[in-house]
């Protein structure tokens, strides 16, 4: 007997845009963004911008970064996103001033309900708050704020909010230090 697929990919979830729109930014993603050429992040902030993306001045962002939905991201000022990051931002991702993602950071604004035999999503939006720094390979789960003037260390796993001015680290993370900016 076939059995149907009990997986619903549609339960729940806006894509937020129309299948043509989001073929084309699949294109111009290929072309200019999770590519390993160097494009200049003047033309990927315009590329972004011209799919309903949020940027502001002075954005930096290396090769190799895949954003899922442009339409639902939002970059404050003076942002760097390091090489190879991975926004999975089928609910918002916010970047106050002054964020960096350092390399191969994952930012999964999206999961399932792990009650649902459909995979029913349980999808949140995720913020980063003015002056952090997240470092290599750390993953920031869906649903989480990490709070202003933050590290968090490399491959952390962030899945609960992070007070301002914290330094978290390890697997779940856990704060190790108040954060003293004390240097230029
Ligand atoms: C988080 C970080 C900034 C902390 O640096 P620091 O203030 O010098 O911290 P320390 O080295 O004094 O470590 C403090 C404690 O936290 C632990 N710790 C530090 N970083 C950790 C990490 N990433 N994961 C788990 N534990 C960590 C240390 O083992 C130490 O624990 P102990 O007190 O039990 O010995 C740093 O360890 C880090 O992860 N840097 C990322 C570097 C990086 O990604 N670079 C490339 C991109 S630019």
């Amino acid at each position: 007997m076939v059995r149907n697929d009990l997986f619903d990919k549609n339960l729940g979830f806006d894509r937020g845009r129309g299948r043509l729109t989001e073929a084309a930014w699949r294109l111009v993603s290929f072309v200019f963004f999770v590519t390993a050429f160097p494009w200049p992040s003047k033309l990927k902030a315009s590329l972004l911008r011209g799919f309903g993306a949020k940027i502001g001045k002075g954005f930096y962002i290396r090769p190799r970064v895949n954003i899922h939905f442009p339409w639902k991201l939002e970059v404050g000022d003076h942002c760097w996103i390091g090489d190879s990051c991975e926004l999975l931002n089928l609910e918002p991702i916010v970047f106050e001033d002054h964020v960096a993602l350092a390399h191969e950071v994952y930012m999964a604004a999206a999961g399932h309900n792990i009650k649902s035999r459909t995979m029913a999503y349980a999808n949140r939006p995720i913020r980063v708050c003015s002056g952090t720094w997240i470092a290599t390979r750390a993953f920031i789960g869906a649903g989480v704020t990490v709070g202003a003037n933050c590290v968090v260390g490399a491959c952390a796993v962030v899945i609960k909010d992070v007070p301002d001015n914290s330094v978290v680290a390890g697997n779940p993370a856990r704060y190790i230090a108040t954060r003293e900016v004390t240097e230029p």
